[in-house]
């Protein structure tokens, strides 16, 4: 019914509804917005952004060199995937030290200069938490394995094998093979998730619970501003340990594939997660989820049953959409619109093809890049951003075996080559090894760097680089961007996503053309009381005349509504 009213009819109603706005809480604007909701944010792979010290790995000077970079770009936070002590063996997702910096990115000092660098700039910095498993390095876990009377005993998952070289159950690591290993002092099997290097925490343990969120205030006290929660699906585990029911077919590791029921998404899950929500409500902190929900009943729970977990489930579900389809896009938003809490929105990530790649048609992926951008920076939500995505950079998996530094390209090659193409070293200029490094980085430059690289980028006005700090600067600027309200227009559309977003100040039109042919879209402005829309921020020749916005193949047009 909604959507069959008249546009100016349902702005004029839901601009004047009460606002909860409470001005006075701290951490949040006049307004009464929270810091997180008006925040861009912004992933970093420290290994990948910038080497300081040539050692062809990133590290923390490295990052906090490119600062007036990310602050010209328009991020108001950084994200840094794990940085911590660690042997490498999932590239820092195996902590041996929760509590350090890994001296491959530098020292706490550094990490100290870093933050003061981000906080000169408004810019705050939030830590990859890595709360379901440790490294097998970490000492709480060499303790563990030590003894079954060990202290740390209990902090791991240890059980008897179900007979003799059978492990207690049938459950498989993500990461292929059983999710059990057998350790010969001790007798007892260990359950790991991800690698059997990654022993999984025994969250039931209230010990853990109260060394984790210890772990958080020390980081907190430290400056930092929140936390990205790593694979927070899978925390708890059946203590019965049901076999997980088979399904049809084999994985890329040979694996049978499982459904998931024993081992993931347990409710358990949530009484951490309100646990460490409370050590950041202390500090004004956020906290994003690793949250691979099925679908918006799923994302509902990780938001809490009164918005007492996290502020910022990532929204993987629209990283499903993966192809250029308006109906597909105004489902999937209008579904993270009705959810209980504020949306994310993510479409690239360490773990998953680049959103140049996955929505590029080998053609027009510049234009395309720009289309995503006019997309995921314009709709209401926290947009979490992946470095060398607003320069365009490309996936480039390995072509080789031999060449693979992801393990799981090495245990499912061919059909899995692992995530080393979407963590290649950022392209910051034409020089050797695009800027990024005066060694040969620890994964090769994509030859695209000439291409697409930041100097070159920012001095070309039609770059993607240039496109993407015209919209962050918008959304920034724009009352109706940062918190207006959600209104999908000319739903019929079979080309053209469109949508207005509105507060009580401006209303704004987005009108993004999925494909690859020019469109001429009648928005009817004047039946809706607007005389037109004047451009904010459009692509190449894309434009408003009257009623009619004209869109090149692949075009953006975001326009301020005008009596
Ligand atoms: C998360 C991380 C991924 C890592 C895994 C195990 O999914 O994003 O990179 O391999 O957790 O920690």
């Amino acid at each position: 019914m909604r959507l069959k009213c008249s546009w100016i009819f349902l702005i004029a109603i839901l601009c004047f509804l009460p606002s909860s706005a409470n001005p006075q809480t701290p951490g949040k604007d006049a307004e009464g917005h929270e810091w997180w909701k008006h925040a861009v944010f912004y992933e970093i792979y420290p290994r990948s952004f910038a080497d300081s010290n040539n050692d062809g790995v990133g590290d923390l000077k490295g990052i906090a060199s490119k600062m007036d970079y990310l602050k010209d770009l328009g991020v108001d936070a950084i994200w840094i995937s794990p940085c911590f002590p660690s042997p490498q063996v999932d590239f820092g997702y195996d902590v041996s030290d929760y509590e350090n910096i890994d001296p491959m990115y530098g020292t706490l000092a550094d990490f100290d200069a870093m933050t003061s660098e981000a906080k000169k700039r408004g810019i705050r910095v939030i830590l990859d938490f890595v709360v379901n498993h440790s490294s097998d390095q970490h000492k709480w876990f060499i303790d563990s394995k030590s003894s079954r009377t060990a202290e740390h005993r209990d902090w791991y998952i240890w059980r008897d094998g179900k007979g003799p070289g059978q492990p207690p159950n049938n459950w498989t690591s993500t990461f292929g093979g059983s999710a059990w290993k057998f350790d010969p002092i001790t007798g007892q099997y260990y359950y790991h998730y991800f690698y059997a290097e990654q022993p999984d925490l025994n969250w039931r343990n209230p010990k853990v619970a109260d060394a984790m969120f210890e772990v958080t205030r020390w980081w907190y006290k430290r400056g930092v501003g929140g936390f990205r929660l790593d694979a927070v699906d899978t925390l708890f585990e059946d203590p019965k340990l049901h076999d997980n029911p088979i399904l049809a077919g084999k994985n890329a590791f040979g694996d049978p594939i499982e459904e998931n029921k024993y081992d993931t998404k347990l409710p358990e899950v949530h009484d951490v997660l309100r646990g460490l929500r409370k050590v950041t409500n202390e500090y004004n902190g956020v906290l994003i989820g690793e949250t691979w929900t099925a679908d918006i009943a799923e994302l509902n729970q990780y938001y809490g049953k009164s918005n007492d977990e996290l502020q910022l489930p990532m929204d993987f579900l629209f990283t499903t959409v993966n192809r250029l389809s308006p109906a597909e896009f105004r489902k999937q938003i209008a579904a993270v619109n009705s959810a209980s809490g504020w949306p994310t929105f993510v479409i690239s990530n360490h773990d998953i093809v680049r959103s140049y790649d996955r929505y590029g048609d080998g053609q027009h992926n510049d234009q395309i890049a720009k289309l995503m951008a006019g997309l995921y920076l314009t709709l209401r939500g926290t947009p979490i951003m992946y470095y060398g995505e607003e320069i365009g950079m490309k996936t480039t998996p390995p072509t080789r075996k031999e060449d693979v530094k992801d393990p799981i390209g090495r245990s499912g090659w061919p059909k899995e080559k692992g995530r080393d193409g979407e963590r290649t070293p950022m392209q910051w200029d034409e020089n050797a090894n695009a800027g990024f490094s005066q060694t040969a980085p620890w994964l090769p430059v994509p030859p695209t760097y000439k291409m697409h690289n930041v100097a070159d980028e920012l001095k070309d006005p039609d770059s993607v680089l240039s496109f993407y700090k015209k919209v962050l600067k918008l959304r920034h600027t724009s009352r109706a961007l940062l918190d207006g309200d959600y209104l999908p227009v000319n739903e019929n559309d079979q080309n053209v996503l469109s949508y207005v977003r509105f507060d009580k100040s401006q209303s704004v039109v987005v009108a993004l053309n999925m494909s690859g042919a020019e469109q001429k879209v009648d928005f009817g402005f004047s039946k809706n009381g607007f005389a037109s829309a004047k451009s904010l921020v459009a692509t190449g020749k894309s434009s408003a005349k009257g009623d009619v916005v004209t869109l090149e193949p692949y075009g953006v047009f975001i326009g301020e509504l005008t009596k």
